[in-house]
């Protein structure tokens, strides 16, 4: 199905319930992977709002991509527990490496750097998620193979 019938599909399925906007640009990305800016009339149309408005939500929320993402998906623990073991500097580690900045894709479609806030690993942070998959205790060393590793 084209995308406007995918999306006025995601739409049917919630516009009856209240803040029907959150749940359909989750099931949009779902779908898409990110929030093409395409469909974004649409959505407005449905749910009686400008485009305007909703394109304010989507670039509120970090949680929403407005572009494809990389090839690959580095999201590191920002959170309390990973703070207090190093995390930072590993951030900071990180985005120099991949001369990428929270939420950038490199131009090459390699990878997207994300923050994320807490990955259920605060025991042995800090922690990482690469593709999915969970990377406890992260140091310098781990980092660099795991970057390496991704091609
Ligand atoms: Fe990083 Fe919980 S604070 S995993």
């Amino acid at each position: 199905p084209d995308s406007a019938s995918t999306v006025a599909g995601i739409i049917e399925r919630h516009h009856d319930r209240e803040g029907a906007l959150l749940p359909v640009l989750h099931d949009v990305q779902d779908r898409f992977g990110h929030i093409p800016p395409e469909v974004l009339p649409q959505i407005a149309d449905a749910l009686g709002m400008s485009t305007a408005e909703i394109h304010g939500v989507v670039t509120f929320y970090h949680d929403f991509r407005q572009a494809p993402a990389g090839r690959h998906v580095v999201k590191i623990c920002r959170a309390e527990a990973c703070q207090a073991v190093g995390a930072d500097q590993l951030a900071a580690l990180v985005r120099d490496r991949l001369g990428l900045d929270w939420h950038d894709t490199s131009r090459d479609g390699r990878v997207t750097l994300e923050p994320v806030f807490c990955l259920g690993l605060c025991a042995c942070g800090p922690a990482a998620m690469v593709d999915g998959r969970l990377v406890a205790r992260l140091d310098r060393d781990k980092l660099d193979r795991l970057l390496e590793g991704l091609t």
